[in-house]
């Protein structure tokens, strides 16, 4: 058995012996990334690269995946929050990623709120964070991915987006907005729209936000009455019909989900992200956050990781029944292994995302998941992906 260096050595060192702050250690993981993504045409970079796709990564044809028009390598992508402002946007297929999804960025540049608020709960193997959407704008995103974009098929019209026909093998690249905290909850509208304006052209997909617990007010808006106009307005922009998904809270009840699916379905939205980060702070064994001397329970934030895997598998079963499985649904929460990520898929998912379980599991974690999904499809028999999805809720 290969030793694994993170799980053994790196990350006792950064998380218990030296106690690294976790925004801290984010901060410089992405800034190391994105060093390596603006000196990805050196001869040295080539190589480095090679290294990581080698010991990350994991191709088999069976893992491809079609899904709301996209081709996907593999189903498992990066969920938003990581790279808001797509530092890495053109790295993360190397370290495995079937796709990654940039933000969530909003119209306005924001800070997001005061530090501390990015919590590592080990026992649990969760994250508790309240971020508050700090990012530099949609229009600094948008920026980026131009240059990115540029540098990935320099020669090029520096404005076009690298579609999938470019670049056949190539993760889709999702975008996920959400809403200034400046913007009043009634001009959510035009904040959405005014984000979506600048960066349609530039992603492969786009989320709207609507269940973080981190903007004041924002989870209101997945009523229908406030969803509607949010997801009408954007369709009307999306002239090109770039596929529009959804991402809802995991504490939600059946109701409000089924109200939630019946507004997607009526925007013709690609599908459902099921879930964000949760409210809930039941089941921890973690009692006191160390970094604030506070109880968890007492503490404001989302809830990320293993505490959150069985409710986000919940919600995707139910959409998945609710809809027939008419509709996709990116299932995300708590995956950190192949089993998890088999859970969420035979429940429903027709892709996956994670965040909590690539901090906790390390960088190879990806390359392990994907042979483990390979081996798990081909022990059952089926070929693809697809044959798979909703295979744990019997027939309809
Ligand atoms: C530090 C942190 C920041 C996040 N920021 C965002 C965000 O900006 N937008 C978003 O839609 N989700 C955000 N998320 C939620 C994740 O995308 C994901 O839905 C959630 O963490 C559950 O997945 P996981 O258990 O694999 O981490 C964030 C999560 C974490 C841990």
């Amino acid at each position: 058995v290969a030793v694994d260096i993170y799980k053994g050595l790196v990350r006792p060192l950064l998380f218990s012996g030296l106690k690294t702050d976790p925004e801290w250690l984010h901060k410089t993981t992405l800034q190391w990334l994105g060093s390596l993504n603006e000196q990805r045409g050196s001869a040295a970079m080539t190589l480095l690269r090679k290294q990581i796709q080698q010991r990350c990564s994991y191709a088999e044809s069976r893992l491809n995946q079609s899904c709301f028009g996209l081709q996907f390598p593999n189903p498992v992508g990066l969920a938003a929050g990581f790279d808001k402002d797509g530092a890495a946007a053109g790295l993360w297929s190397d370290f495995g990623f079937g796709f990654a999804e940039m933000g969530t960025v909003t119209w306005h540049a924001q800070a997001g709120n005061p530090q501390p608020r990015l919590f590592r709960l080990i026992e649990d193997e969760a994250v508790l964070n309240r971020m508050g959407f700090n990012n530099l704008g949609a229009q600094a995103l948008a920026a980026r991915l131009r240059k990115v974009n540029a540098q990935a098929h320099p020669g090029s019209e520096p404005s076009s987006q690298v579609s999938q026909a470019q670049t056949a093998s190539a993760a889709p690249l999702g975008i996920n907005l959400g809403k200034s905290k400046i913007t009043p909850l009634d001009q959510a509208v035009e904040d959405y729209c005014a984000s979506f304006e600048v960066l349609k052209d530039l992603g492969d997909y786009f989320v709207v936000n609507v269940s973080s617990p981190n903007t004041p007010g924002l989870r209101q808006l997945q009523a229908a009455e406030q969803l509607t106009p949010i997801l009408a307005g954007l369709q009307t922009l999306n002239t090109e019909r770039r596929p529009l998904l959804l991402k809802i809270a995991p504490d939600l009840s059946d109701a409000d989900i089924a109200a939630i699916v019946e507004v997607a379905l009526a925007q013709k939205l690609a599908g459902i992200i099921a879930t964000n980060t949760t409210i809930d702070r039941s089941n921890l064994k973690t009692q006191r956050l160390v970094a604030t001397g506070n109880l968890v329970a007492d503490e404001a934030g989302g809830l990320s990781g293993a505490p959150l895997r069985q409710r986000s598998t919940e919600v995707i079963r139910f959409i998945h029944r609710e809809t027939q499985g008419k509709l996709p649904i990116v299932g995300v929460g708590g995956v950190a292994s192949a089993a998890d990520a088999w859970d969420k898929i035979t429940a429903g998912a027709s892709l996956v995302q994670l965040y909590s379980g690539w901090v906790y599991e390390g960088p190879e974690m990806m390359r392990h998941l994907l042979k483990g999904l390979a081996e798990r499809l081909a022990q059952e028999g089926f070929s693809g992906i697809d044959e798979a999805v909703g295979t744990a809720n019997g027939s309809h």
